[in-house]
């Protein structure tokens, strides 16, 4: 069956999707309807390869979408955001209750000088106020840059230096399994390293002294004081960025994907509903941060660009007791719930009971980002979780998407499903598996998995990088975007991701690149060399162990102490999701003749496979050291 692919798809294929790979502008020039426009584009889709500029001329405001449009219909006084502390505590935002609090941090940031076209940077937890500044920078064409608040006080300055933000929103305390943990002091620490870096805005928390920077520092309660309660939307071009998001790469810096106004909308605010089919009376709850792009796309854009009522949590989905999750579900009376597999399987390992203990009977469906997810915790999540009567959506993507691109779209067909597969190239994506030529693979091969066609979710560029943009998507397989992902195709079509196909890892569904590990422990005195790799694991995926060599004066002192240092350097330097769960020292590493680390080796020796020829060592006896002390540490 020579053309047996393209059957099996073009069989299982919506007439949406038909209408899609046929005239794609024309489709897109349709679905990007689903937002206001202040003016309409001329041209649908401007591809001068590798840069994509999607409805050229057409203008918006991405808050306005979000916010104004539904306070002007009958959402005024609807449930935009449901939130929910650690310690209970609960609020809830209407749509005119986030449209005026938008409003008023828009002009407090216009009264910090911040214009058009300026960087404001977010490190902040799930607060509600997180997603109004997200919002007020939309408002006033002010480019927001996100920093997970779990990253340290280098990771926050690296992309503040990097993108030159202007403004920091943080707050001073961040609650998290029972504990406050100082933000600010990381931001002080930050901050100084920080020249384009005016002034930082705090919202307060606690019952603390707040000790504020005279002429930086100010409180995010005193300035909405005295703020106009109503700024114009700036009319933003739709190719003007919307934001950036650093994510990791191969090699040591972060990349700074950047994302625009009117594609990247249209694309969020589309993939919402075909994949979930909201309807008005949904309560979405996307358990992504918003320092991640779930957060951006499945927690702010997308959901409240439909006007969905959504529900953010601060703090720890199994504290105080492993039915947390279970709870807010119940209370809230959630009825998709949006989380990632290594969270599945951490709540499955505390067992059925605290699932049943609930009334979950108001989900309809049930979504998994971030990683493949096994069919152990597929099957649970279907029957325990979802009592069989919820779909399981998984979904494919990465922060360069913007949107799903593989998932099975619930919101406008059925399709069968299998666990552990994210189905099919969604709506308008044209999608293969292939070589490193770029020739699809027959089923059943694994390959690279390739998007051929530009579509509106895709990434600008990176921030000031235009290099680096095109050597990272567009050069790997000549004339295609590159996911770095592993994947395959069965014999009835369906996607099985099976990794990243680059230096980057994936633990508990976060990117860190194993080449910003490294930069990062030979930064320390101590090491002269480093080598960090995957080791499976069964709750989080995927965790970093890393190999060093020290550096002469360092040999004799005791491991352990040496661990805990190198530990808390790189928590300082990077933060605690990117902890190596081990270290070994060793006194060399085992290298080609020309010098390069086999890392191949490494992997093979930590999961404990048959490591075949090494005659390209150039000394083998590193790997007897090795595995010495692989025996030591079982
Ligand atoms: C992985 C997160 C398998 C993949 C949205 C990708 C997945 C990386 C899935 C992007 C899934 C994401 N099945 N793997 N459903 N979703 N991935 O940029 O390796 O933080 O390249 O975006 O996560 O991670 P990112």
């Amino acid at each position: 069956m020579k053309t047996g692919d393209k059957y099996i798809l073009l069989e299982k294929m919506s007439p949406l999707q038909k209408e899609a790979l046929e005239d794609p502008e024309k489709f897109w020039g349709e679905q990007a309807k689903c937002l206001d426009w202040e003016k309409t584009w001329s041209k649908v889709l401007d591809w001068d390869y590798p840069n994509a500029e999607w409805f050229v001329g057409g203008k918006l405001n991405a808050c306005y979408n979000c916010v104004d449009r539904h306070i002007k219909g009958n959402r005024r006084n609807k449930a935009a955001i449901i939130w929910e502390g650690e310690d209970g505590s609960c609020e809830v935002l209407t749509y005119y209750e986030l449209y005026r609090q938008v409003n008023m941090f828009a002009n407090v940031l216009q009264n910090l000088g911040v214009e058009k076209g300026d960087v404001v940077a977010i490190y902040m937890p799930m607060m509600t106020e997180a997603v109004v500044a997200m919002l007020a920078c939309a408002r006033i064409g002010a480019i927001h840059n996100t920093v997970f608040s779990g990253f340290s006080s280098e990771a926050l300055s690296e992309r503040i230096n990097n993108s030159k933000a202007k403004v920091l929103v943080s707050t001073n305390t961040l609650y998290r399994r029972g504990k406050k943990i100082d933000l600010k002091g990381i931001v002080d620490k930050s901050a100084l390293n920080c020249n384009s870096l005016n002034n930082v805005i705090y919202v307060p928390r606690g019952d603390e002294d707040i000790k504020l920077s005279f002429g930086r520092d100010y409180l995010w309660d005193e300035l909405m004081a005295g703020a106009r309660s109503r700024v114009e939307p700036e009319i933003m071009d739709s190719n003007d960025p919307l934001f950036i998001l650093y994510t990791s790469g191969t090699t040591g810096s972060p990349k700074g994907v950047v994302h625009a106004t009117g594609g990247y909308l249209t694309y969020a605010t589309k993939t919402m509903d075909w994949t979930w089919g909201i309807e008005d009376t949904d309560v979405f709850w996307c358990t992504a941060d918003i320092g991640w792009i779930t957060g951006h796309s499945y927690v702010v854009y997308g959901p409240l660009s439909l006007g969905s009522t959504i529900v953010i949590y601060e703090g720890a989905i199994d504290y105080p007791e492993p039915d947390r999750l279970w709870k807010i579900i119940e209370k809230h009376g959630v009825t998709i719930l949006y989380t990632a597999p290594t969270a599945i399987r951490m709540l499955m390992k505390y067992g059925e009971k605290w699932v049943k203990n609930h009334d979950l009977s108001t989900l309809r469906l049930l979504g998994t980002v971030g990683e493949p997810i096994n069919p152990r915790a597929w099957k649970w999540y279907y029957s325990v979780v979802g009592d069989k009567n919820c779909p399981i959506c998984d979904c494919y993507w990465q922060t360069e998407t913007g949107g799903h691109v593989i998932y099975p779209p619930n919101g406008i067909q059925t399709v069968p499903l299998k666990p552990g597969s994210a189905s099919f190239a969604g709506v308008g994506i044209e999608a293969d598996i292939v070589d490193k030529d770029g020739k699809s693979v027959p089923p059943n091969t694994k390959g690279n998995l390739i998007i051929k066609k530009p579509w509106p979710g895709m990434l600008k560029g990176l921030w000031n990088d235009p290099e680096r943009y095109k050597a990272s998507y567009w050069n790997k397989i000549p004339g295609v975007f590159a996911t770095s992902d592993y994947a395959t195709k069965d014999d009835d079509g369906y996607i099985w991701i099976l990794g990243r196909a680059d230096e980057v890892l994936n633990v508990a569904g976060h990117r860190i690149g194993t080449a910003e590990l490294e930069h990062e422990l030979v930064s320390n005195p101590m090491v002269a060399e480093s080598a960090v790799i995957g080791k499976p694991d069964e709750v989080k995926g995927e965790v970093p162990v890393a190999f060093v060599t020290l550096n002469p004066e360092y040999v004799g002192r005791p491991k352990e102490e040496l661990k805990k240092e190198l530990i808390q350097y790189i928590r300082d330097t990077m933060g605690p999701i990117a902890i190596p769960s081990i270290i070994f020292f060793v006194s060399k590493m085992p290298k080609t003749r020309s010098g390069k680390i086999m890392r191949r080796i490494l992997k093979k020796l930590v999961v404990g496979e048959e490591i075949g020829d090494i005659s390209t060592l150039e000394d083998t006896t590193s790997v007897d050291e090795i595995k010495q002390q692989l025996k030591g540490s079982k």
